[in-house]
Protein backbone atom coordinates (compact mmCIF):
# COMPACT_ATOMS: atom_id res chain seq x y z
CA UNK A 1 0.00 0.00 0.00
CA UNK A 2 3.02 2.53 0.83
CA UNK A 3 6.16 1.68 0.05
CA UNK A 4 9.31 3.64 0.10
CA UNK A 5 12.48 2.98 -1.60
CA UNK A 6 15.52 4.39 -0.92
CA UNK A 7 14.12 7.34 0.16
CA UNK A 8 16.34 10.64 0.78
CA UNK A 9 15.29 14.36 1.99
CA UNK A 10 17.66 16.85 1.96
CA UNK A 11 16.01 20.56 2.75
CA UNK A 12 17.30 22.77 0.37
CA UNK A 13 18.14 25.79 2.82
CA UNK A 14 19.64 24.32 5.42
CA UNK A 15 21.43 21.08 3.30
CA UNK A 16 20.24 18.92 6.44
CA UNK A 17 19.76 15.18 5.32
CA UNK A 18 16.66 14.66 7.47
CA UNK A 19 16.26 10.58 5.83
CA UNK A 20 18.60 8.64 4.70
CA UNK A 21 18.06 5.72 2.32
CA UNK A 22 14.10 4.95 4.03
CA UNK A 23 12.67 1.82 3.03
CA UNK A 24 9.42 1.08 4.58
CA UNK A 25 6.46 -1.14 2.88
CA UNK A 26 3.35 -0.67 4.59
CA UNK A 27 0.73 -3.32 3.91
CA UNK A 28 -3.18 -2.79 4.02
CA UNK A 29 -4.59 -3.01 7.25
CA UNK A 30 -0.96 -2.44 9.13
CA UNK A 31 -0.58 -1.07 12.42
CA UNK A 32 3.01 0.78 12.37
CA UNK A 33 4.62 2.78 15.01
CA UNK A 34 8.37 5.08 14.24
CA UNK A 35 9.95 6.13 17.39
CA UNK A 36 12.54 8.48 17.02
CA UNK A 37 14.34 11.06 19.40
CA UNK A 38 13.43 14.61 18.46
CA UNK A 39 15.27 15.49 15.33
CA UNK A 40 15.17 12.04 13.86
CA UNK A 41 13.37 13.00 11.27
CA UNK A 42 9.80 11.66 12.63
CA UNK A 43 8.00 15.04 11.01
CA UNK A 44 10.15 14.67 7.49
CA UNK A 45 8.32 10.75 7.36
CA UNK A 46 4.95 11.47 7.98
CA UNK A 47 5.64 15.07 5.31
CA UNK A 48 6.69 12.40 2.75
CA UNK A 49 4.25 9.98 3.24
CA UNK A 50 1.36 12.69 3.63
CA UNK A 51 2.21 13.92 0.14
CA UNK A 52 3.23 17.17 1.95
CA UNK A 53 6.46 17.26 0.87
CA UNK A 54 8.35 15.18 -1.44
CA UNK A 55 11.78 13.25 -1.70
CA UNK A 56 14.92 14.51 -2.89
CA UNK A 57 16.56 10.98 -3.85
CA UNK A 58 14.25 7.70 -4.06
CA UNK A 59 11.18 6.59 -4.84
CA UNK A 60 7.24 6.76 -2.98
CA UNK A 61 4.98 4.02 -4.08
CA UNK A 62 1.47 4.74 -2.78
CA UNK A 63 -1.61 2.04 -3.40
CA UNK A 64 0.80 0.89 -6.62
CA UNK A 65 1.03 4.69 -8.42
CA UNK A 66 4.83 6.00 -8.32
CA UNK A 67 3.91 9.54 -7.13
CA UNK A 68 8.09 10.46 -7.00
CA UNK A 69 7.36 13.60 -9.81
CA UNK A 70 4.01 14.11 -9.64
CA UNK A 71 2.94 18.06 -10.22
CA UNK A 72 1.27 19.59 -7.01
CA UNK A 73 -2.16 19.61 -8.35
CA UNK A 74 -1.98 15.98 -8.41
CA UNK A 75 -0.53 15.57 -5.27
CA UNK A 76 -3.17 17.28 -3.51
CA UNK A 77 -5.92 15.55 -4.92
CA UNK A 78 -4.37 11.84 -3.79
CA UNK A 79 -3.73 13.54 -0.47
CA UNK A 80 -7.78 14.08 0.24
CA UNK A 81 -8.13 11.38 -1.23
CA UNK A 82 -5.74 8.54 0.46
CA UNK A 83 -4.50 10.19 3.54
CA UNK A 84 -5.93 10.92 6.49
CA UNK A 85 -3.75 13.13 9.04
CA UNK A 86 -3.83 13.66 12.89
CA UNK A 87 -1.33 16.25 13.82
CA UNK A 88 0.20 16.61 16.90
CA UNK A 89 -1.89 20.28 17.40
CA UNK A 90 -4.82 19.44 16.10
CA UNK A 91 -4.76 22.07 13.48
CA UNK A 92 -8.91 22.65 13.51
CA UNK A 93 -10.37 25.62 12.29
CA UNK A 94 -11.41 27.73 15.19
CA UNK A 95 -13.98 29.39 13.79
CA UNK A 96 -15.85 26.05 12.52
CA UNK A 97 -17.85 23.56 14.65
CA UNK A 98 -16.59 20.63 15.75
CA UNK A 99 -19.68 18.94 12.74
CA UNK A 100 -18.20 21.31 10.16
CA UNK A 101 -14.76 20.77 10.85
CA UNK A 102 -15.49 17.27 10.52
CA UNK A 103 -17.19 17.39 6.96
CA UNK A 104 -14.48 19.73 5.63
CA UNK A 105 -12.46 17.49 4.08
CA UNK A 106 -16.17 15.97 2.35
CA UNK A 107 -16.51 19.46 1.21
CA UNK A 108 -12.91 19.63 -1.31
CA UNK A 109 -14.08 16.33 -2.38
CA UNK A 110 -17.29 17.93 -3.21
CA UNK A 111 -20.02 15.63 -1.70
CA UNK A 112 -23.07 16.90 -1.33
CA UNK A 113 -23.93 18.29 1.50
CA UNK A 114 -27.05 15.88 3.13
CA UNK A 115 -24.19 13.04 2.61
CA UNK A 116 -21.29 15.76 4.42
CA UNK A 117 -23.21 16.15 7.08
CA UNK A 118 -24.41 12.74 7.91
CA UNK A 119 -21.19 11.54 7.52
CA UNK A 120 -19.28 13.84 9.84
CA UNK A 121 -21.75 12.87 12.56
CA UNK A 122 -21.37 9.17 12.20
CA UNK A 123 -17.69 9.48 12.54
CA UNK A 124 -18.19 11.83 15.60
CA UNK A 125 -20.10 9.43 17.25
CA UNK A 126 -17.66 6.90 16.62
CA UNK A 127 -15.37 9.06 18.36
CA UNK A 128 -17.73 9.36 21.36
CA UNK A 129 -18.72 12.77 20.61
CA UNK A 130 -22.25 12.85 19.74
CA UNK A 131 -22.59 15.49 22.40
CA UNK A 132 -20.84 17.90 20.80
CA UNK A 133 -20.92 18.29 17.50
CA UNK A 134 -22.08 22.03 17.85
CA UNK A 135 -18.93 22.66 20.20
CA UNK A 136 -16.26 25.12 17.99
CA UNK A 137 -12.80 24.18 19.17
CA UNK A 138 -11.97 26.30 21.93
CA UNK A 139 -14.99 25.08 23.89
CA UNK A 140 -13.92 21.56 23.72
CA UNK A 141 -10.82 19.88 25.69
CA UNK A 142 -7.15 19.00 24.42
CA UNK A 143 -8.62 15.62 24.48
CA UNK A 144 -11.69 16.36 22.94
CA UNK A 145 -10.04 18.14 20.16
CA UNK A 146 -7.84 15.16 19.10
CA UNK A 147 -11.04 12.82 18.97
CA UNK A 148 -12.67 15.43 16.53
CA UNK A 149 -9.02 15.47 14.45
CA UNK A 150 -9.25 11.45 14.50
CA UNK A 151 -13.03 11.76 13.15
CA UNK A 152 -11.85 13.93 10.07
CA UNK A 153 -8.82 11.72 9.31
CA UNK A 154 -11.13 9.17 8.63
CA UNK A 155 -14.49 10.90 7.07
CA UNK A 156 -13.15 10.73 3.47
CA UNK A 157 -11.96 6.74 4.17
CA UNK A 158 -8.41 7.44 3.63
CA UNK A 159 -6.05 4.17 2.48
CA UNK A 160 -3.79 5.00 5.59
CA UNK A 161 -3.90 7.31 8.66
CA UNK A 162 -0.79 9.21 9.79
CA UNK A 163 -0.63 10.24 13.13
CA UNK A 164 2.27 12.30 14.34
CA UNK A 165 2.67 12.59 17.78
CA UNK A 166 -1.01 12.62 18.60
CA UNK A 167 -0.53 12.29 22.20
CA UNK A 168 2.03 14.77 22.97
CA UNK A 169 0.24 17.50 24.23
CA UNK A 170 -2.44 15.64 26.07
CA UNK A 171 -2.66 14.58 29.63
CA UNK A 172 -2.30 10.59 30.26
CA UNK A 173 -6.33 10.01 30.11
CA UNK A 174 -6.82 11.91 27.19
CA UNK A 175 -3.64 10.72 25.44
CA UNK A 176 -5.30 6.90 26.15
CA UNK A 177 -8.36 7.87 24.99
CA UNK A 178 -6.45 8.77 21.76
CA UNK A 179 -4.39 5.87 21.55
CA UNK A 180 -6.95 3.36 22.00
CA UNK A 181 -9.28 5.05 19.59
CA UNK A 182 -6.18 4.68 16.77
CA UNK A 183 -6.33 0.74 18.09
CA UNK A 184 -9.81 0.62 17.07
CA UNK A 185 -9.10 1.98 13.70
CA UNK A 186 -6.36 -0.67 13.35
CA UNK A 187 -9.23 -3.24 15.13
CA UNK A 188 -11.53 -2.03 11.95
CA UNK A 189 -9.35 -2.75 9.41
CA UNK A 190 -7.89 0.53 8.82
CA UNK A 191 -4.17 1.06 7.94
CA UNK A 192 -1.96 3.38 10.42
CA UNK A 193 1.28 4.90 11.10
CA UNK A 194 1.76 6.15 14.75
CA UNK A 195 4.58 8.36 15.30
CA UNK A 196 6.01 9.13 18.61
CA UNK A 197 8.28 9.66 20.77
CA UNK A 198 6.79 7.90 23.45
CA UNK A 199 7.59 4.21 23.62
CA UNK A 200 4.64 2.98 25.54
CA UNK A 201 2.37 4.16 23.17
CA UNK A 202 4.59 2.85 20.21
CA UNK A 203 4.83 -0.29 21.98
CA UNK A 204 0.54 -1.11 21.15
CA UNK A 205 1.36 -1.44 17.16
CA UNK A 206 1.72 -4.39 16.13
CA UNK A 207 5.35 -3.31 13.97
CA UNK A 208 7.79 -1.25 15.46
CA UNK A 209 10.18 0.92 13.61
CA UNK A 210 12.62 3.56 14.84
CA UNK A 211 14.40 6.56 12.83
CA UNK A 212 17.90 7.53 13.89
CA UNK A 213 19.61 10.26 12.21
CA UNK A 214 17.30 9.72 9.19
CA UNK A 215 18.06 6.43 9.32
CA UNK A 216 15.00 3.71 9.53
CA UNK A 217 15.38 0.16 11.35
CA UNK A 218 12.97 -2.31 12.13
N1 LIG B 1 11.49 22.64 6.72
C1 LIG B 1 12.72 22.33 7.14
N2 LIG B 1 13.80 22.97 6.64
C2 LIG B 1 15.05 22.64 7.05
N3 LIG B 1 15.33 21.69 7.95
C3 LIG B 1 14.29 21.03 8.49
C4 LIG B 1 12.94 21.31 8.12
N4 LIG B 1 12.11 20.49 8.83
C5 LIG B 1 12.92 19.73 9.60
N5 LIG B 1 14.23 20.05 9.41
C6 LIG B 1 15.40 19.39 10.04
O1 LIG B 1 15.36 18.01 9.70
C7 LIG B 1 15.68 17.18 10.81
C8 LIG B 1 14.50 16.27 11.14
O2 LIG B 1 13.41 17.06 11.62
P1 LIG B 1 11.96 16.45 11.90
O3 LIG B 1 11.57 15.59 10.77
O4 LIG B 1 11.05 17.57 12.25
O5 LIG B 1 12.25 15.53 13.18
P2 LIG B 1 11.31 15.01 14.36
O6 LIG B 1 9.89 15.13 13.91
O7 LIG B 1 11.76 13.60 14.58
O8 LIG B 1 11.61 15.88 15.55
C9 LIG B 1 16.03 18.15 11.94
O9 LIG B 1 17.43 18.30 11.94
C10 LIG B 1 15.34 19.43 11.55
O10 LIG B 1 15.99 20.53 12.08
MG1 LIG C 1 8.18 15.95 14.74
Amino acid sequence: MLKLVHASKIYDRSGVCALRGVNLSVRRGDYVSITGASGSGKSTLMHILGLLDTLTEGRYLLGGTDVSGLPPQALARLRGEKIGFVFQRFQLIPGMTALENVALPLTLQGVARPERLARAAEALRAVGLSHRTAHKPNQLSGGQQQRVAIARAVVTRPCVVLADEPTAGLDPEAAAEVLSLLDGLHERGNTVVLITHDHTAAARAARRLYLEGGVLSG
